[in-house]
């Protein structure tokens, strides 16, 4: 049950230690410096946890072969595959928390690797992706392939103050410069970015804005439907017209490596002023339709969507850990199951 935390000094990987450790799992406090590493372990309760200051993640996780690694360390286009691969040796698992249309596709992309090792990775372990394709999964579930899918992910988000991070810039900055992605005949085609504006009417009365994003989700909502038609909206997207107008000229200039070099470090040390989540609950919500004309509607309902993201992890890696997941490379539900979204506090319900 020994789970690596990367980045365990961190926003999420403090989160993801405590329930990792609340779940009955051995978390191990990982980052680059060990006095911090054994701050952050006083601070969490979690006093006599093994903490491992390395400047190498690859190579100590090769000599020491942890049973899973969660990586929270971000960068995931660039950290994910070699910290993964180093698990292979002796059937590790790896989780991580990416949601963006390069680094996911890479990490997949070792399916092959990891079953031949009997390693599970996951990528994608967070609110928007499990919030959409649990979803999915549960409308699909004993049917034939459907012809077309939605997808809205909707978080509401406690914000607690203090810099953005650099991890979080380069999320965001990755996303701005994806621009709009959608599947047409099963193939991702480029689309305007943040496309279909829409407002929903959420289930527990409140209302909502979303728009077209280039994340994890819509290949999440492809993968999980095998829909050759899939578009995927986001809460974070903006909606307001002339913000979306905006958005290509935005896309253009991060292009310029010197310029998003500037943009994750001025972003990363941004201030957050701390501020209530705006609504109560996180909703994940799909709409998949058949050939015949037949149309199936779901929502998942999370409470905060970092808090959710945090317990996926932390489940996520505590099942691992046990051996309960199919030996590839998957999104959490076709790892797990949507039963993992449940058993990280989510509600699925079928309209
Ligand atoms: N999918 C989702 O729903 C979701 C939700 C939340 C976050 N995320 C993603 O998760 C990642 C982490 O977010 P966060 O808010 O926890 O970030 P954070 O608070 O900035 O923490 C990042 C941690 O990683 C460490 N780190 C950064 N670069 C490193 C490197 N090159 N080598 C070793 N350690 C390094 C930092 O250590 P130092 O203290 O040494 O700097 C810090 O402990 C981001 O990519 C974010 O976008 C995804």
């Amino acid at each position: 049950m020994t789970i690596w935390i990367l980045g365990a000094t961190g926003r999420t990987g403090r989160e993801i230690a405590t329930r990792v450790a609340a779940r009955g799992g051995t978390p191990v406090l990982v980052g680059r410096n060990a006095d911090r590493l054994r701050k952050t372990a006083a601070d969490l309760g979690l006093g006599g946890v093994e903490v491992i200051a390395t400047d190498d993640l690859p190579g100590e996780i090769g000599r020491r072969r942890p049973a899973v690694v969660v990586n929270t360390i971000g960068g995931y286009a660039e950290t994910a595959v070699p910290i993964a691969r180093a698990c292979l040796p002796g059937g590790g698992h790896y989780v991580d928390l990416a949601n963006d249309l390069v680094a996911m596709p890479r990490l997949l992309a070792l399916h092959d690797e990891a079953a031949a090792a009997g390693s599970t990775f996951v990528t994608g372990a967070g609110f928007g992706v499990l919030g959409v394709e649990a979803v999915v999964a549960r409308l699909c579930a004993d049917r034939v392939t459907p012809s077309r899918v939605r997808v809205d992910a909707l978080p509401s988000v406690t914000i607690e103050g203090g810099p953005l991070g650099e991890a979080l810039a380069q999320s965001i900055v990755s996303g701005l410069t994806t621009g709009g992605l959608r599947f047409e005949n099963g193939r991702m085609v480029p689309t305007r970015p943040a496309a279909d504006p829409r407002e929903h009417a959420l289930p527990d009365g409140e209302k909502a804005k979303s728009a077209g994003a280039p994340t994890g989700e819509l290949l999440a909502a492809q993968l999980s439907s095998g829909a050759p038609e899939v578009v995927s909206t986001s809460g974070l997207m903006p909606t307001a017209p002339v913000l979306r107008a905006v958005l290509p000229l935005i896309r253009s200039l991060l292009k310029i490596g010197a310029l998003r070099r500037f943009a994750v470090r001025r972003l990363g040390a941004i201030e957050l002023k701390p501020a209530p989540r705006p609504r109560e609950h996180s909703w994940g919500h799909a709409v998949v339709t058949w050939a015949d004309g037949t149309t199936r509607e779901g929502w998942l309902r999370a409470g905060d969507a970092m808090e959710f993201t945090t317990s996926v992890t932390a489940e996520t890696a505590v099942r691992l850990a046990r051996g309960e997941g199919r030996a590839g490379a998957y999104t959490p539900a076709r790892a797990l199951g949507p039963e993992l979204a449940e058993a990280a506090g989510a509600t699925i319900c079928q309209l």
